[in-house]
C-alpha cells in the first residue's frame, strides 16, 4: 500500500533571505487585491477581469479552506504585506505534487519565486520520503514562468495544446516536471 504524503509536516512559517512564507489570512484582502488587480499580473491567469476586492476575499476564503495536508498554501511575505502566494498540492496515491506560485509585479526579476519554490520543493522531498516529482505548468507565454521552473532544475515534458480557457481564448500549456533523483537539496 503507498503510504500517504502527509502535507501537515511542512512548516507553516518558511523563513527566508528576504521575505517570509506564512498562512494567508482573511485581514489579507486589500493587499491581495492591491497586487493582483494589475493588467499585467493577471496576463497568463485564469482569473477573470475586471479584478475586485471581492475576488480578493474569495481568493482567501479558498486559501484559508485548503486541507493543509494535501495542499498547503503561503503568502510571500514582505515589508508585513503579502507579496504573493505560493501552493503546493500532493496526489499522494500517485507520489506528485504540482506547486503553482505568483508574485506582485513591483517585486519581479528579484529571484523570489526561485527561492520561495525552492524552499518548499526542498521541504517537501525531505519531509516525505516517498514523493518522487515535482511538476508545474503554465502558459506557454509566459516566459517569466517558464524561466522560474528552469532555474528550479525541471525538465520540459510537453505542450499541451488548447488545455486551458483563459477569459475567452484557448491556450497553450506547457509543463515541467523535476524528479527527486534530479533534485539537488
Ligand atoms: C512568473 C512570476 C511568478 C516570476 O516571479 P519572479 O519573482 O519575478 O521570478 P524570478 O525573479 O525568480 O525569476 C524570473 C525569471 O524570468 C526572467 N524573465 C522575466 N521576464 C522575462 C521576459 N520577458 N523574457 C525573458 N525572461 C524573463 C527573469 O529575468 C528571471 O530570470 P533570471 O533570473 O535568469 O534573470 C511572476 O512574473 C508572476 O507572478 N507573474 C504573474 C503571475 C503568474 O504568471 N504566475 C505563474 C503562473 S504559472
Amino acid at each position: 500500500m503507498v503510504s500517504k504524503i502527509r502535507a501537515a509536516m511542512l512548516p507553516e512559517v518558511i523563513e527566508l533571505d528576504r521575505f517570509r512564507l506564512r498562512p494567508f489570512r482573511i485581514t489579507d484582502v486589500d493587499a491581495v487585491f492591491r497586487y493582483a488587480n494589475d493588467e499585467d499580473y493577471l496576463r497568463y491567469l485564469p482569473i477573470a477581469k475586471p479584478y475586485r476586492i471581492s475576488d480578493a476575499a474569495d481568493f482567501l476564503a479558498k486559501q484559508l479552506l485548503l486541507d493543509r495536508e494535501c495542499n498547503p498554501s503561503w503568502a510571500i511575505e514582505r515589508d508585513e504585506a503579502p507579496a504573493g502566494g505560493l501552493n503546493i498540492r500532493f496526489f499522494s496515491e500517485h507520489r506528485v505534487s504540482e506547486i503553482g506560485y505568483a508574485v506582485a509585479r513591483l517585486l519581479w526579476g528579484r529571484g523570489i519565486a526561485t527561492a520561495a519554490c525552492r524552499s518548499v520543493i526542498a521541504s517537501s522531498f525531505q519531509c516525505y520520503p516517498q514523493l518522487e516529482r515535482v511538476r508545474a505548468r503554465a502558459d506557454a507565454r509566459n516566459v517569466a514562468s517558464i524561466r522560474v521552473m528552469e532555474k528550479l532544475g525541471m525538465k520540459r515534458e510537453g505542450l499541451l495544446r488548447s488545455d486551458r480557457l483563459c477569459r475567452g481564448q484557448l491556450t497553450d500549456e506547457v509543463i515541467y516536471g523535476l524528479l527527486r533523483a534530479e533534485w539537488s537539496p
